[in-house]
Parts: structure tokens; C-alpha cells; sequence
């Protein structure tokens, strides 16, 4: 936990943080594409089968995309709170126009109703939620537990912390060797840099006190469907009977 003011709003709506995020997106998207296309490949939907995606926190869109591309007569909406990240999403989203819409709306302050669809098939999010306050983690998973059609899914691929110093110590030792480099970095941080990762791990929470909220709002079928270290994918579904 970091102290000082949130710059989160700050970070994802400045357009030098985004130029910074953007430009890194290719070797980011070849490095991530497997974990999103796993994401789609988990959904329980024919691949002619019509469903509504919600991408929340969706940036530039890449979960979205993964899933768009899996199912051709799949529609989504992606939620964000940065105008930036979304005008950078409208030409990496050009492929898919037609079948999806941005949405500006904040996670953690605006409510659901008026601004996301009342029932969604399936949510993803990507790499986001550690954006979010435990306390709101929580309630947003409630709320997407609410609204998504029984036997709908919602699947969040991101980084978590460790309970365990010794688990963390392992996961920093198997990273350190896979980017020797990394350590370094990190000790000669600029303040933006520092600013940027203070708010990167800022709201980072447990994988199992984030499993926990799920099954406290009742996901079933709640587990951790793929592992790298401080890397998850984790999520449920919703009974399929209606409630
Ligand atoms: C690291 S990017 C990930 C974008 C995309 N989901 C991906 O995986 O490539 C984090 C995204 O979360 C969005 N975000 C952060 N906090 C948010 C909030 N409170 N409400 C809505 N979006 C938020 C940012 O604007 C940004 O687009």
C-alpha cells in the first residue's frame, strides 16, 4: 500500500502517460495476446452464437478485441474513464466497428445504471482492477454479479500480490532472472516513473482475498484459470438459473 494523493485519474488522462503506454503497446499486445485469447476461449459461447461483452477498464480495447475476434456476431462495450486511452482505442478497434461502442464511465465513483447495459452475457477485464480500491473491489463485483445474465461470466486478468514475503521473494527472484535488467530500473526510477508505479501497485491486492470477494457475491465456478508468478487470470459465473 502507497501513501499520498491517488493519481490515478491523474495518470490515465494525461496525455504523456498514454503516448508512453501507447507506444509500448505492440510489444505489450505480443507478450499478452495468449492470456487474452484464453480469456475468450473460456466463454461458454458457440463460436455463431450473439452475446454482449463488457470490457471494463478497457483502454485500447485488446481483451475486447480477443473476444470479438473468437465470435463473429459477439457485440461489445468497452468501459473506460480516460478520454485519451478511448480516442487511442478507436484506431486499434477500427477492425470491429459496428459491433462495439465506448462508454465513459469510472469504476470505482460512477454507478452502473444509465451508463452500462442492464444485462451483459460476459465481463472482462484487463489489467485494471488493481486500479481499484479493495472496498470497491468488492462492491463492482457484486455489481457485475447483478448484472450479467444467468450463467454469465466475468473473467479479470491481472496482477496480484503476494500474502506470503517468501512467495513474493520467489516471484521477484523468477522476474529478476527473466529481465536482469529489471532491478536496476526499478532502484533509478524518474519521480513520473515513480508516480506511475506507486500507483501501479497502490490498490494491488491478495489473488485470494479478490477469489474470496467472488464467491462472497456468489460466482460459482470460481478459480484461477491461469498462473505466472504475480500474473492471474481468475473469475466465475453466475448460476444459470435465473435468480
Ligand atoms: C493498464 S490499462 C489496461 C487497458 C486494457 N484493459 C488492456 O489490458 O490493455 C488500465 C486501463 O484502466 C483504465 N482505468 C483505470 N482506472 C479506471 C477507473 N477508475 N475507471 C475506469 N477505467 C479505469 C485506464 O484508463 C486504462 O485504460
Amino acid at each position: 500500500m502507497t501513501t499520498g494523493e491517488d493519481q490515478n485519474a491523474a495518470i490515465w488522462r494525461s496525455e504523456q502517460a498514454v503516448g508512453r503506454w501507447v507506444a509500448a503497446g505492440d510489444e505489450r499486445e505480443a507478450k499478452r495476446a495468449a492470456q487474452w485469447q484464453l480469456m475468450a476461449d473460456l466463454l461458454p459461447f458457440g463460436s455463431d452464437q450473439p452475446f454482449t461483452l463488457l470490457d471494463l477498464g478497457a483502454g485500447t480495447g485488446a481483451a475486447a478485441r480477443a473476444v470479438l475476434g473468437s465470435y463473429p456476431r459477439a457485440e461489445a462495450v468497452l468501459a473506460d474513464f480516460s478520454d485519451q486511452m478511448m480516442a487511442e482505442g478507436a484506431g486499434a478497434m477500427a477492425p470491429y466497428d459496428g459491433r462495439y461502442r465506448y462508454v465513459a464511465f469510472d469504476m470505482v465513483t460512477d454507478p452502473w445504471a444509465g451508463a452500462l447495459p442492464d444485462t451483459v452475457d460476459a465481463v472482462v477485464s484487463s489489467q485494471c482492477i488493481h486500479h481499484v480500491p479493495d472496498e470497491r473491489k468488492a462492491t463492482l463485483f457484486a455489481e457485475i454479479h447483478s448484472h450479467l445474465a444467468p450463467g454469465g461470466w466475468y473473467l479479470n486478468f491481472d496482477p496480484v500480490t503476494a500474502d506470503d514475503p517468501i512467495v513474493a521473494a520467489a516471484w521477484q527472484r523468477a522476474a529478476d532472472r527473466a529481465d536482469p535488467g529489471a532491478a536496476a530500473k526499478a532502484a533509478h526510477r524518474t519521480h513520473d516513473e515513480q508516480t506511475r508505479y506507486d500507483n501501479h501497485i497502490r490498490h494491488m491486492a491478495p489473488l485470494d482475498r479478490q477469489l474470496g470477494y467472488l464467491r462472497a457475491v456468489g460466482f460459482q465456478a470460481v478459480d484461477v484459470y491461469w498462473k505466472h508468478l504475480d500474473s492471474v487470470i481468475y473469475g466465475g459465473c453466475r448460476s444459470p438459473e435465473p435468480s
